[in-house]
Formats: structure tokens, sequence, C-alpha cells
């Protein structure tokens, strides 16, 4: 009997090739995580990943990079040229991760459609809520529950103003200052202050936990810029604390996705959510609620949901995207308000409000009378009552002689858990 004394030939594992879109904050984080990592993702997958390529404005060429990849990761940002590359690539039958709001929020269904069609995977972990792995509870954990509704603090920059004007006491402007020098609002802080970003994570949120295909203009938004110390101080007497709040709801068979302040009583699950951080509750009758939250951005936090994403795609098979159903979005919705009045320091003057207030079926359910003469103020929280309602009350008392200042009202949130 001859044995072979030669060991078993060695042969090398098989390479999985990534090729990299962009090498900003989260590329180039994301590109040191392939490497550190290597090792473990090839015990986890079997196959070795390796980078073939970055792509930035001034180095690397696209249909190189593609040509040499099994998957690509778009971290340029914005709409063009990502859209046009994501495209091709997943038409070339590459798996594409992205971090990408804007760009999912706005042409998800043409970037949903052609993955499906081309038969190859489009993760998108790291575009909301950074590294807090809510797509992927909603996309897989929660399959088996019905989501009613899904609320998020999904800006950290909006949410670390907020907690610094209610902790220092300060103005939106020294808040949002104060976050441009620590590295959490952008120097342009637009789509941030004014709700448009959360605008665009809450449309990616309605989609998977509700499988309609919701699209960023369908989503109401507000900011945070008319915010004043004032209401800080007021909720601080009513026992509130306010947030920028993205909701996607269920109201009958059809939707409401919306962004806005809200105040939220001590006990709901967002209200101790402070700093730059995100955090995402999720309601369902299975479940009653689940929360997540941590680090909503950052470089290496953002890059490794997205490395987190490359691995779940190097492990098929991938399932066929889930068909979407068409639903009515809903405008008109029931919420409870904050409402702070600069009113005429005269006798019967909350004797007015209150009636224009009862005429449009809005009723209060507590009141603070504050100041004297020119800094008389009459600050309230009513019960839920139809916006439209509500609106209409407050346009009427906009137009009392009594009123010094347009009056300036807030939702909000009265669940807690
Ligand atoms: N930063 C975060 O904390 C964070 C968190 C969550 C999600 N995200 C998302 O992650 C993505 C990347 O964000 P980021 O902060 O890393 O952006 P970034 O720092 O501005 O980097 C963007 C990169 O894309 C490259 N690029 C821009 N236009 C290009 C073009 N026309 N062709 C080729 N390359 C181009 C830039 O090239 P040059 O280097 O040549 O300028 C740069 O390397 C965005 O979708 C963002 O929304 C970021």
């Amino acid at each position: 009997m001859s044995t072979d004394p030669s060991p078993a030939a060695y042969r090398e594992p098989p390479v999985f090739r990534i090729g990299v879109l962009g090498r900003g904050t989260v590329g180039s984080a994301f590109a040191e995580l392939v490497v550190e990592h290597a090792d473990r993702i090839q015990r986890i997958t079997g196959l070795r990943p390796e980078l073939s390529g970055v792509l930035s404005r001034s180095s690397g060429d696209f249909s190189q990079i593609l040509e040499a990849s099994d998957l690509i990761v778009e971290l340029i940002g914005g709409i063009e040229p990502a859209r046009g590359y994501v495209l091709q690539a997943m038409r070339a039958g590459r798996h594409v991760v992205t971090a990408n709001k804007q760009l999912l929020s706005q042409y998800g269904d043409e970037l949903f459609t052609a993955a499906g069609e081309s038969g190859v995977q489009l993760r998108f972990e790291g575009s909301v809520a950074g590294a807090v792995p809510v797509i992927r509870v909603l996309q897989e954990s929660l399959a088996g529950a019905r989501i009613d509704r899904v609320h998020g603090i999904v800006n950290g920059t909006t949410n670390f103003i907020l907690s610094e004007m209610a902790r220092l006491r300060i103005t939106f402007d020294q808040a949002l200052a104060e976050a441009q020098r620590l590295g959490y609002a952008e120097a342009d802080p637009t789509d941030d202050v004014d709700g448009r970003d959360a605008a665009a994570k809450m449309a990616i949120l309605a989609r998977l936990a509700f499988g309609a295909p919701v699209h960023l203009d369908q989503v109401r938004y507000d900011g945070i810029r008319q915010i004043t110390p004032d209401d800080m101080e007021y909720a601080r007497e009513l026992g509130l604390g306010l947030k920028l709040i993205g909701t996607a709801e269920r109201i009958g068979e059809a939707l409401s996705v919306r962004v806005h302040p809200a105040f939220l009583y001590p006990g709901h699950p967002l209200a101790s959510v402070n700093g730059p951080f995100n955090a995402v509750t999720v309601e369902s009758a299975a479940i009653t609620e689940i929360t997540m939250s941590g680090p909503g951005a950052g470089g290496p936090q953002t890059a490794t949901a997205v490395l987190g994403d490359v691995v779940s795609a190097m492990i098929p098979p991938a399932s066929p995207p889930e068909e979407m159903v068409e639903l009515p979005i809903v405008s008109d919705i029931v919420s409870a308000f904050y409402l702070h009045l600069e009113v005429a320091d005269e006798p019967g003057v909350l004797a007015l409000v209150a009636q224009v207030l009862s005429t449009h079926g809005v009723s209060v359910k507590s009141v603070v009378q504050k100041g004297m003469s020119e800094q008389a103020r009459l600050v309230m929280v009513t019960h839920p009552v139809l916006e439209s309602r509500f609106f209409r009350a407050t346009d009427e008392i906009s137009r009392l002689d009594a009123l010094r200042a347009p009056p300036r009202s807030i939702r909000v949130i009265e669940e807690e858990f």
C-alpha cells in the first residue's frame, strides 16, 4: 500500500471582488474595514473579500471597476452619477450596496425593478440610521409582523440641536453653530434642519414597513428652524420633550408618512434619545413595540452597516423582492397639539380663545398662563383632533385683536409605553 507523503495541495480561497464608488467619509472608512476584517469575512462566507478599485472624481474608471467586480458599493451620494452607475452595475449582473437615501427615496421603484429584473441584490442598511440595523429588522426579522406604525428620530443633526437647546436653554442659531463646530452639522445644514433628510429616510422605512412604493414627494415635512427657547421652556413645564419625529403609519387602508417637530411625554421610548443619536420605534400588534437606537452617522459607523450588507450579499441565494402594493396617502390626520399664543394682557382673552377652539371641535387638555403685559402668553396642549380642524381654529385665532404675534403650534405625540 503506498502512502502519499505530500501535504494536501493548498488552494487559494475563491475571491469576492468589491468595487467602491466614492472615497469620502464613508468610502475611505469602508475600504479600511474590508482590509481589516477580510479574514473574518472569509471564515463567515468562504470567500475572500478584495477591493477591485475605488472611484473618486479624480481617480479610477467606472467601466474598469465594474468589469473587475462582483459587487459595487455606491458611496458617492446624490442622484447623478450615482443613479446611472447603480443601474449600470445591476444590469451587468452585479449586486449593489448603497447608503444613498436621496437616491432610494426618489428612484426606489426604478432601482428595485432593475434589481429584480437582473436577479441581483440591492442592499441599503447605511441609508437610514447609520449603524443601527433598522432596515434588516424591518425586512427580515419582522417579516412575520404586520407593522402599524414606525416612529423615528432619523436625523442626528437636528436631535443634537434640539437636545442642546433644551439642555443649555440656547437659541436654534447658537445650537446650530455648536453642531457645526463639533462636526454634527454640515456647512450648509438646509436638508437636515428643514426635515428633508429625515423625510427621505422615512420614505425608505415606509416602503419596507408597508410594502408600498412611497416616494419622497409623498412625505410632508417641517423642520426645526422656527423652534424657540420659549417653546422648550413651556414644554418643560408641561412635562414634554421636543424631537424631530418621522412617522409612517397605516390609517385604515391608507398611509401617512410625515416629519415634523413633536412633543413627547417622558414615557415614550424616543423621549430619552438625546444628542446626535438616532432611534426607530416599530409598533405592531404582534410585537407591541421594538425600539432600536445608536449612532446615526459617521464614517466608520456607516461603513460598518455597509460592510454588513456586503457580507449578506456574499451569502446567496437572494430572495426575490416582495411585490409592492400601491396604497393611498392620507394628508389630514389626527394629532394633539401644543399651542403658544402671545396675547394682550386683558380680561376675557382666554375665554375668547377657548370659544374659537370649541367652535372647531378642539378641546384643551392643559393650559398655562404666563407673564404680564407685553410678556403675556397662553400655552396649551389640546386633545387629539383632526389637523385641518386645528389649523382652521388657529387661523381664526390669529385674526383676533388680542393676539400680538402669529400663533405657534407643534404636534404632541400622546402614546407612552
Ligand atoms: N457621512 C456620513 O456620516 C453618512 C451617514 C449615512 C449615510 N451617508 C451616505 O453615504 C454616502 C457617502 O457620503 P460621504 O459622507 O462619504 O460623502 P463624501 O465624503 O462627500 O464623499 C463622496 C465621494 O464621492 C466622490 N464623488 C463625488 N462625485 C463624484 C463623481 N461625479 N464621480 C466619482 N466620484 C464622485 C467624491 O470624490 P472626491 O474625493 O474626488 O471629491 C468623494 O470621494 C452618501 O450617500 C451619504 O448620504 C453618509
